[in-house]
């Protein structure tokens, strides 16, 4: 039986596509039930359309709170069969009534290394130098400012506290002076499109829970 994966979604859907392709070739064995943007008319949702998998964009003004939008959010996932929820370039915090029902069935990929142990603020590099952990929605920005020589990208299960759940895989990338956020971050999406796949697997034979 394949696994029923619900997609949240806000931009160009790389991330998305990648998925849609993996699954098409057979690589993982699972069924993308339904594809959900905060975005109108955005490049994620036409790829969705394209791939004829079910997708809306749920319109947060037309909701009074955070809790409501996810509670909304959540249902239409649930009602598709959703086993497992994969935030593929969300850029929008979920609270926790989202969370509570997908318990440990939330897959974040973040654009940046994010350490073994979640509570920790530094991380080891390839090169054996240490880094901040560069957490949020300008984590390339934030290691091309700090000067650090390695960034990377992280498949990670998405808890209460932004970007730090436990990981599932993760892959360093070498950071080049004359790297620009743009390159830096198209060379960090390459490897994101080959690890989404692979850290999936890697939550179907664990099952983590959290609770
Ligand atoms: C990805 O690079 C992902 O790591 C990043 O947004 C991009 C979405 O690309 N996510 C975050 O920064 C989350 N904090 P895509 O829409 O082409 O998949």
């Amino acid at each position: 039986m394949s696994l029923k994966l619900g997609v949240l979604v806000s931009g160009e859907g790389s991330n998305l596509q990648a998925l849609i392709d993996s699954i098409k070739k057979n690589e993982l064995s699972a069924k993308i039930v339904f594809v959900a943007s905060n975005k109108p008319e955005i490049p994620a949702l036409k790829r969705a359309e394209k791939a004829g998998i079910p997708c809306q964009f749920l319109n947060p003004a037309e909701f009074f709170t955070r809790e409501s939008y996810d509670e909304a959010a959540a249902q239409e996932f649930l009602k598709r069969g959703a086993q497992l929820i994969l935030l593929a370039g969300f850029m929008r915090i979920l609270s926790t009534k989202f969370l509570s029902y997908f318990p440990g069935a939330v897959i974040n990929i973040h654009p940046a290394l994010l350490p073994d142990n979640p509570e920790e603020n530094e991380i080891i590099l390839p090169d054996g130098t240490t880094s901040k952990v560069f957490r949020g929605s300008s984590a390339v920005k934030q290691a091309l400012e700090a000067g650090t020589s390695w960034s990377g990208c992280t498949i990670h299960l998405v808890t209460e506290k932004v970007d730090a759940g436990p990981v599932l895989i993760k892959k360093p990338i070498k950071i080049y002076p004359d790297d620009t956020i743009f390159s830096l971050h198209s060379r960090i999406q390459e490897q994101e499109h080959i690890l989404l796949p692979l850290g999936i697997q890697v939550w179907m034979k664990k099952r983590l829970t959290i609770c």
